[in-house]
């Protein structure tokens, strides 16, 4: 297995971090789809405690490649939507995503995002839409296939994706602490009849 390990993850305040990724060539080259299928691996990983533990990584929901140095238009996210009645599961290996339509309303995580990019302890709020419409190449590590396709995220997956999708543009969460936005909702609170 050639896993990310903790000295792999590009911190905070290195230059790499803030440049802007170039767009992948599709069909992806054998380079591309092995960071891919390793960013993919990471997430995984990291949230099971015993690899946690054996590799000494953090756990994380998504990793964009320029946070292993590699600065192309992709990343990986997994986590369960917590907020969904059946808990939907999300796994999405996103090449070259371009976010196509985004919702006037904003919201936010209450506690706060983290980032893997970001070891310390941050104060504040980070402002995203609540949904967006994203189109972008998937890869389907069960059929090895890389689709194109348009799906709407709304909630904690698109704050998710959003976080994930900045880091394509050299951007941090960090960037975008506020103690308080005006006319947005907490995530928790938030629900289809808040929607425009
Ligand atoms: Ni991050």
């Amino acid at each position: 297995m050639n896993m990310y390990l903790a000295k792999d993850i590009v911190l905070e305040g290195t230059e790499s971090l803030r440049e802007k990724s170039l767009e992948c060539q599709i069909p992806l080259s054998s380079d591309d789809l092995n960071v891919l299928e390793n960013l993919h691996e990471y997430v995984v990983a990291s949230q099971v405690e015993e690899l946690v533990k054996k590799y000494g990584i953090r756990p994380g929901v998504g990793i964009a490649a320029p946070q292993v140095g590699y600065n192309k238009r992709m990343f990986a996210v997994e986590f369960d939507d917590f907020l969904d009645e059946n808990n939907k599961h999300y796994s999405l290996s996103v090449v070259n995503p371009k976010i196509v339509a985004k919702s006037k309303e904003i919201t936010y995580l209450p506690g706060g995002e983290g980032c893997l990019s970001v070891n310390r302890e941050t104060k504040g709020i980070t402002p995203r839409h609540y949904a967006i419409l994203v189109k972008g190449y998937f890869y389907d590590f069960i059929n090895k296939k890389l689709k194109f396709q348009t799906i709407e995220l709304k909630g904690y997956p698109a704050i998710v994706f959003q976080h994930e999708y900045d880091h394509l543009d050299g951007i941090l969460f960090t960037d975008k602490l506020y103690e308080k936005i005006d006319n947005a909702f907490p995530l928790f609170e938030i629900n289809d009849e808040n929607e425009d």
